[in-house]
């Protein structure tokens, strides 16, 4: 994270690593810092991606789709070059173990690829011509115009590239600001930004969300706001678009996805796939399983034994490939999930598991907490961390009911061993959520499935196929015959 050739104000990057000094302390590292603009600069650089754009006339937007995917793949493979180094800051800027790190880079440049491969799938749609009322129609893919690109702190780097590859390649120009943990990684992608693409067509704006973002919003100029991130931002951010009705969005936000564990439920699948679901990157993951319903005839047999795995994870470093539960990024999370561990046990709900919760700086122990009932934080609340919450039910219908009163809709999985259980409770969550999974933890992955969900989770779709999509318009060239 060195800075060479800017001399205004800098953030300085503080790890979620910390390591004991000689008297024991914990003590934050420096690990960098990046330039903070300010609201005039920021406003330069999307100029710069207006200018590029040029309603639709500039010289990306109108370039072939070849140019642009070549474009695109000498982008991936300076990219592919710098792998060590991304790597290894997404280990340090978020706590991610080395082997997540790896995973999240390899799967960055997979979803590139086959996000070219989509392409020429749809390209070969847009040279289709179809003949109706005797009229010739070709149906054609267009950019969208100029699209601010904003990922998440958890996938820095892959939900950033989700968006931004696929505006890209669709002709759009991109506007992109790094989330402020994981910003520090995307220093080494500067120059392969440069390299790849025409003058304007990538801009990159660090600083503060909250000052920058709030300006370019009111400019008017962004057409696509691209944010993985929360509701709350999200909508904020809708309104200040002067002209709201023009802005396209695609979002993908937040989620309290449930588990329904079934009495029939065969608890090895159910036990693995959950402690998987609920605490994989501990728990910061929009797809995390974040509330349990688990039939009363074996609730307690489940607590005993999700406590019994719980106990085996071992938190620690990320570069300790034993090492299952890592340092959080967001320093403000510690003292919010002891709250809610805090509220809980005031409302009557206990900590099943050893050490639940206990924290060493920002490393935070994961809490199994059961009952969990209306009423308490964790009811409702989106806990984005190591905090595992269980609640028991007599009939399933309590559970569907919890789902459909809920303001998220993004996935649901069930456990249970009859099948037609399965299919009754499918034909009903299917009308609540995006995704359903059987006998399964909640994922994004794979990556050709759309990735959305209902109510305040998400608008539009992401996938490889679906982004394309999400980031053009069809335009139809009609001919009279
Ligand atoms: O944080 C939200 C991500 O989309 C989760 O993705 O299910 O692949 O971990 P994942």
């Amino acid at each position: 994270g060195e800075l060479r050739e800017w001399h205004g104000p800098t953030q300085v990057v503080l790890s979620p690593i910390q390591l004991r000094d000689s008297d024991g302390d914990l003590t934050p590292i420096v690990i960098g810092s990046y330039p903070l603009l300010d609201e005039a600069e920021s406003l330069k650089a999307l100029d710069a991606a207006v200018r590029a754009y040029d309603h639709g006339r500039g010289e990306w937007p109108t370039m072939s789709v070849a140019e642009r995917i070549a474009a695109v793949e000498k982008f991936t493979r300076l990219i592919v070059a710098q792998k060590k180094e991304i790597v290894q800051l997404l280990l340090w800027e978020i706590g991610k173990s080395a082997a997540d790190s790896e995973k999240e880079f390899d799967r960055t440049v997979d979803y590139i690829r086959n996000t070219i491969d989509a392409l020429k799938d749809i390209d070969r749609d847009s040279s289709r011509f179809t003949i109706e009322e005797g009229i010739i129609g070709q149906i054609r893919r267009s950019p969208l115009g100029v699209v601010l690109c904003m990922g998440p702190f958890n996938y820095p780097l892959n939900e950033t590239f989700c968006m931004l590859i696929p505006a890209l390649i669709m002709g759009n120009t991109v506007l992109f600001k790094p989330p402020k943990h994981g910003a520090l990684l995307h220093f080494p992608l500067l120059k392969a930004f440069t390299e790849a693409f025409p003058k304007g067509v990538v801009n990159t704006v660090y600083g503060r969300g909250n000052t920058i973002v709030p300006a370019l919003m009111s400019s008017g100029k962004i057409d696509v706001l691209g944010l993985i991130g929360s509701s709350r931002v999200a909508d904020s951010l809708k309104k200040l678009h002067p002209k709201s009705n023009r802005l396209r969005a695609i979002l993908g936000l937040d989620a309290k996805n449930v588990a329904i564990i079934m009495a029939d439920a065969d608890l090895d699948v159910a036990v693995k796939e959950s402690v998987l679901g609920a605490l994989s990157f501990n728990g910061q993951r929009c797809t995390a399983l974040k509330l349990f319903f688990v039939h009363e005839s074996i609730a307690e047999e489940f607590v005993r034994r999700m406590a019994e795995e719980i106990n085996k994870l071992k938190p620690g470093m990320p570069w300790d490939d034993k090492v299952n539960i890592t340092p959080l990024p967001e320093p403000q999370k510690p003292g919010y999930l002891g709250e809610c561990l805090e509220d809980a046990q005031g409302k009557g709900a206990r900590i099943m598991n050893e050490g639940g919760g206990m924290c060493a700086g920002p490393l935070v122990y994961p809490a199994l907490v059961y009952p969990v009932k209306d009423g308490m934080k964790l009811w409702r609340e989106e806990q984005f961390g190591p905090v595992v919450p269980v609640a028991s039910f007599a009939h399933v219908d309590e559970a569907i009911q919890y789902i459909i009163d809920s303001d998220h809709g993004q996935q649901v999985s069930i456990f249970s061993s009859e099948s037609q259980e399965v299919a009754n409770l499918v034909d009903q969550l299917v009308n609540q959520v995006s995704r359903v999974n059987i006998n399964a933890q909640c994922q994004r992955g794979p990556d050709t499935f759309p990735f959305t969900g209902r109510k305040d989770s998400a608008e539009g779709t992401l996938s490889v196929h679906d982004a394309l999509r999400s980031f053009s318009i069809r335009t139809v060239v009609a001919t009279k015959q």
